[in-house]
Formats: C-alpha cells, sequence, structure tokens
C-alpha cells in the first residue's frame, strides 16, 4: 500500500491563484514547501501529506471538517502537541509532526482488556 506521506514534493495547488511569500515547513524533518497566509492543513494537503495522526485503533486520520471543529487533523507544531492544522496558519519554518496518537500518553485501562480510554 502506498503511503500517501512518501511524497513531500507533490504539488497540489490551483497555479492560477495568487499567494503569499513561499517559505519552508519542516515536517517530520523533511522539507515541505509552503506560502504565507496559508493554513497548516493547506500547506500539508498541497503536498500530498493526509495522514496527520492515529485513532486510539490504529486507523490513519486527517482533514475532516477543515474548520475547528472534528479535531482529526492533530499535529505536534513546534514541539506544542494537539494542535488543529486546520486553524494554524504557516509560518517559516516551523516544525510540524504528525502524531501516532494524542491519546498514546495515556495509561492503559486494564478494566476495558487493555483498550486506551
Ligand atoms: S479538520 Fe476538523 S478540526 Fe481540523
Amino acid at each position: 500500500m502506498r503511503n500517501p506521506d512518501s511524497n513531500f514534493n507533490q504539488n497540489l495547488r490551483i497555479n492560477s491563484v495568487q499567494r503569499g511569500r513561499r517559505i519552508t515547513l519542516m515536517v517530520n524533518g523533511a522539507p515541505v514547501p509552503a506560502f504565507e497566509g496559508e493554513s497548516v492543513h493547506a500547506a500539508l494537503t498541497a503536498a500530498g501529506i493526509q495522514n496527520l495522526r492515529r485513532s486510539k485503533t490504529g486507523s490513519p486520520r486527517g482533514i475532516f471538517c477543515g474548520m475547528g471543529i472534528c479535531y482529526e487533523c492533530l499535529v505536534t507544531i513546534n514541539g506544542v502537541p494537539d494542535q488543529r492544522a486546520c486553524m494554524t496558519m504557516v509560518n517559516d519554518k516551523m516544525e510540524i509532526t504528525t502524531q501516532a496518537d494524542p491519546l498514546e500518553s495515556q495509561p492503559l485501562d486494564t478494566t476495558q482488556g487493555g483498550e486506551k480510554r
């Protein structure tokens, strides 16, 4: 199965749209182009990065509502976890890390068959 995050060099933007200054984000340690005025969501989507975190059952999660309601787009930005990609504007040299599971640090609930809460 193809890893949708394996090609950061995609550009899915519409070429005729005027944009701000070109900047560079670091996503999981790799440079990703972005433009001032874009949300992190827009920049990641334009680069073909779809998997932003994993649910507690391990299924991949990404952009859903695009307007700050669903919290499916949580990423770590400049070391701060659980930031909504759709509600955060890009900055040059911003460091973004996709999250495996935002609940990962919580202890296992052994009364529920070892499932995380
Ligand atoms: S996509 Fe729903 S909160 Fe970001």
